[in-house]
């Protein structure tokens, strides 16, 4: 393939602007694109598993405590049907890709001409062009296994591509032909590309109202986050923690919605790592499996209530969507700093079911970001400001010895 002909195909991709916002300590740079709303996701590994697990209710189980260590067989083969299949089907698929490779620079060749024959004929050509969006992707992945991959992180597009993760971009892309590949590039950057509660990192900013935690990214068990403190009575069921920046924040959203005849409670907020543990580990019972708890409850170190930026409001139950208080949170939320972390129809990208409760704190600057994206936070994270970060510094890095 030819290098030029890579490059126009894959900055065609790119529509940005720079952006550079603070928040609370923290420098981000992100980039502000047209976002791609609406992709369709077809998950088909994980999705019909969480659609079968959302007509079980958690309140159908009774609690009983239970030793974690004292976990049954049944568990363990539940928790194994939970987890994603390994790549067999991707390690047959490979060699087809490698013998592309082969020829990539007769293959550019050979399409110059029809371009131009193409120009002749415009009307009938778009009902041709289809089938060619699936021979961009073909290609494109071809230029990444090809000897020029690293110089494609250096384009706009790719900002959050990461050269190291290349292999898994495109088993992944080939595991998931019809996915588009920024979604590609975002899931594999998320660590969906394998099981939930693998490949684990502990965070090195748990301080930072950016903070992510997932199923992938978690504190340390001694983590105590800095300045907690209790929202008024007015707007919390007993003794209610949150940091300092997210406690005024949730009672000035609080007092907001009171004026338009709204009352939010916050019903549950910061939890330690070692009551994140019991809550978790209480609901894990011979009854019910592992698997179905991971699906309402994050591990100890992997929940957002742990980082003391996170607020349960008003409800548990999925029909708190119905209210008037849900529909004033979506239509406000953001402008006070907080995002719905959990939104309908993501499962696959959250590990969870749909929680209309549970909110983040970010701050106003990049709640807003993020509510204006219409991707989930662990999304918006890797596409906007780790990798970004990350490939940015390894361009400087690139431009200095350039420079020399
Ligand atoms: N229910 C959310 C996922 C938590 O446990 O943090
Ligand atoms: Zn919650």
């Amino acid at each position: 393939m030819n290098r030029n002909a890579a490059k126009i195909k894959i900055i065609a991709y790119s529509l940005s602007t720079l952006i550079t916002i603070t928040t609370a300590g923290c420098n981000l740079t992100r980039k502000s694109e047209d976002f791609e709303k609406k992709q369709d996701i077809t998950f088909s590994q994980i999705e019909p598993e969480v659609v079968i697990d959302v007509s079980v209710k958690e309140e159908e189980y009774t609690e009983e405590i239970d030793d974690p260590e004292n976990k049954s067989e049944e568990i363990i083969e539940e928790k194994e049907k939970f987890i994603k299949e390994p790549k067999e089907e991707v390690i047959e698929e490979k060699p087809e890709v490698i013998e592309d490779i082969k020829e990539p620079k007769e293959e550019v060749i050979e399409e110059k001409p029809e371009v131009v024959e193409d120009i002749k004929e415009p009307k009938e050509e778009v009902i041709e062009e289809k089938p060619e969006v699936v021979d961009n992707n073909q290609q494109i992945i071809n230029a990444l296994r090809s000897e020029y991959y690293n110089d494609l992180i250096q384009y706009d597009y790719l900002r959050y591509f990461v050269a190291e993760k290349i292999e898994r971009y495109v088993d992944y892309k080939l595991e998931h032909p019809d996915k588009s590949f920024i979604d590609v590039i975002t899931h594999v950057n998320i660590g969906l590309d394998k099981s939930f509660y693998t490949n684990i990192k502990i965070i090195d900013n748990p301080h930072c109202l950016t903070a992510l935690v997932n199923k992938y990214n978690a504190v340390t068990e001694d983590f105590v986050p800095q300045n907690l403190q209790a929202i008024s009575s007015q707007y919390a069921s007993g003794t209610q923690l949150l940091i300092q920046f997210a406690k005024e924040a949730y009672e000035n959203m609080a007092y907001a919605a009171s004026k338009e005849g709204i009352k939010l409670t916050a019903l549950s907020t910061y939890r330690s790592y070692d009551s994140q543990y019991k809550n978790y580990w209480s609901k894990v019972t011979v009854s019910r499996p592992q698997w179905h708890v991971d699906l309402f409850n994050a591990r100890p170190g992997h929940s957002e209530h742990t980082l003391g930026l996170a607020v349960d409001i008003n409800s548990f139950d999925q029909s708190f969507e119905n209210t008037k208080a849900f529909k004033w949170l979506i239509e406000n939320a953001h402008k006070y700093g907080f995002v719905l972390r959990y939104p309908k129809g993501k499962s696959h990208i959250t590990g969870y079911n749909y929680e209309p409760w549970h909110y983040r704190f970010l701050g106003e600057e990049l709640a807003k970001l993020v509510n204006e994206s219409g991707l989930t936070y662990d999304e918006y994270y890797v596409r906007y400001i780790k990798e970004y970060e990350k490939v940015k510094e390894v361009t400087e890095e690139k431009q200095l010895v350039l420079n020399k």
